[in-house]
């Protein structure tokens, strides 16, 4: 019986294969490419003993995606597909609901009409909008999300709780990830953003390697120590093993969970730069800019629950974070190779 990874190829499914073959589950990936390189399946293959199958489909194919269901041995599917910048979510709506609704609407009938009721979801912090005061707890109100792509990830998981409501055989798994920085140890595999990065990291290691000149930190008139904005970073390699730990939930019970999958520790924009200069040596030049629109000022969560249920908790520190981070930067100037 297999794991079914859509988006299996990008930034967080690629780690997420290497700690489940690594941990014996057999494992078949769908990715479009869309938003990754195909030599990252190559990357995956180098760090594993165990094979795994793999395939170009889009999961809004509902034909291709119903081919591979009847091919292979599919008893849970984890679901990391999806387009996820927000700035170009808010330029492109209708293709961020497409792709990221529409995709999973298709995809939960095609396992559905497959008889495979398991699924563990890619959520974000993001679900807990702007009100709710941090750290952040699971039952807290969700929604109020300021962009299409956060609207995203709510609606799928509205669309999952009425799923389950409607047949309870299901068994779903909403996972809602703070901020994932790192990369493999090996420094053979991380994040791979295409034009200018949106998120902190990737920007902070290309200005690290002189791609870029300088940081823009957005704001530093925010309500927290030092006045640039706080979050959760977790590694990326723990927020995999997290995956590990749900598919099992998954697939020993019926019911929907929902877990924060952070760290619990809130770092700011320029407690990363100092954290990231001390483990790189490198030089991280930054200019205080102006708050940018949706942000808030400080978004850690409350990862309890996922410690007690899953027996899972993030292990990495904000060191660690900044150091595999480097490697994969420094050993991959250009990223994933085409
Ligand atoms: P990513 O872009 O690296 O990975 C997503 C993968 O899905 C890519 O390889 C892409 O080619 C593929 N894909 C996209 N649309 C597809 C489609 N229609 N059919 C088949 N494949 C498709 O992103 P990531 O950072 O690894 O994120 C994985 C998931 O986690 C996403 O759903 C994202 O929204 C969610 N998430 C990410 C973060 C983050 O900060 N990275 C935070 C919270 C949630
Ligand atoms: C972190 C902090 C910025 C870039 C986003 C999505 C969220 C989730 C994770 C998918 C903030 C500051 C950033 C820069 C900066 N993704 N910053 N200069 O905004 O917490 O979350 O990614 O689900 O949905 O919204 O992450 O990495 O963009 O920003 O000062 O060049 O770094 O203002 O305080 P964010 P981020």
């Amino acid at each position: 019986m297999a794991v079914l990874v859509t988006g299996g190829a990008g930034y967080i499914g690629s780690h997420t294969c290497v700690e489940l073959l690594n941990a014996g589950v057999d494992v078949v990936i769908v990715d479009n490419f869309y938003n990754c390189k195909k030599s990252s399946i190559e990357r995956i293959k180098a760090l594993v003993t165990k094979d795994f199958k793999w395939y170009e489909c889009d999961i809004r194919d509902r034909e291709g995606m119903d081919a591979i269901f009847k091919k292979e041995n599919i008893d849970s599917v984890i679901h990391f597909a999806g387009l996820k910048a927000v700035g170009e979510s808010v330029e492109k709506p209708l293709e961020y609901f497409d792709n990221n609704v529409n995709g999973t609407l298709v995809l939960l009938d095609v396992m559905r009409n497959n008889g495979c009721k398991k699924i563990v979801f890619s959520s974000s912090a993001t679900v807990y909008g702007m009100d709710n005061v941090s750290p952040l707890t699971e039952d807290m109100k969700v929604g109020g999300v300021t962009n299409p792509y956060g609207r995203t990830k709510f609606m799928i998981e509205e669309i999952m709780r009425d799923l389950y409501v409607s047949d309870n055989e299901w068994s779903i798994c909403l996972l809602r990830y703070f901020n994932p920085i790192g990369a493999h140890k090996s420094g053979t595999m991380g994040e791979d953003p295409n034009g200018i990065p949106n998120n902190l990291m990737p920007y902070i290691t290309q200005v690290a390697i002189g791609k870029r000149e300088f940081l823009n930190v957005w704001g530093d008139d925010y309500d927290t120590h030092d006045g640039s904005g706080v979050r959760d970073y977790i590694h990326v390699v723990d927020l995999a093993l997290g995956h590990v730990k749900a598919v099992e939930k998954v697939s020993g019970t019926t019911g929907l969970y929902i877990y924060n999958l952070g760290t619990g520790k809130g770092y700011s924009v320029l407690d990363v730069v100092k954290a990231f200069e001390k483990a790189s040596g490198a030089k991280v030049p930054y200019k205080i800019g102006p708050r940018r629109a949706g942000d808030i000022a400080t978004c850690y969560s409350d990862p309890s629950k996922a410690l007690n249920e899953l027996g899972w908790k993030a292990e990495r520190d904000i060191e660690e974070m900044c150091e595999d981070s480097w490697r994969w930067q420094s050993q991959n100037p250009n990223g994933y190779p085409d």
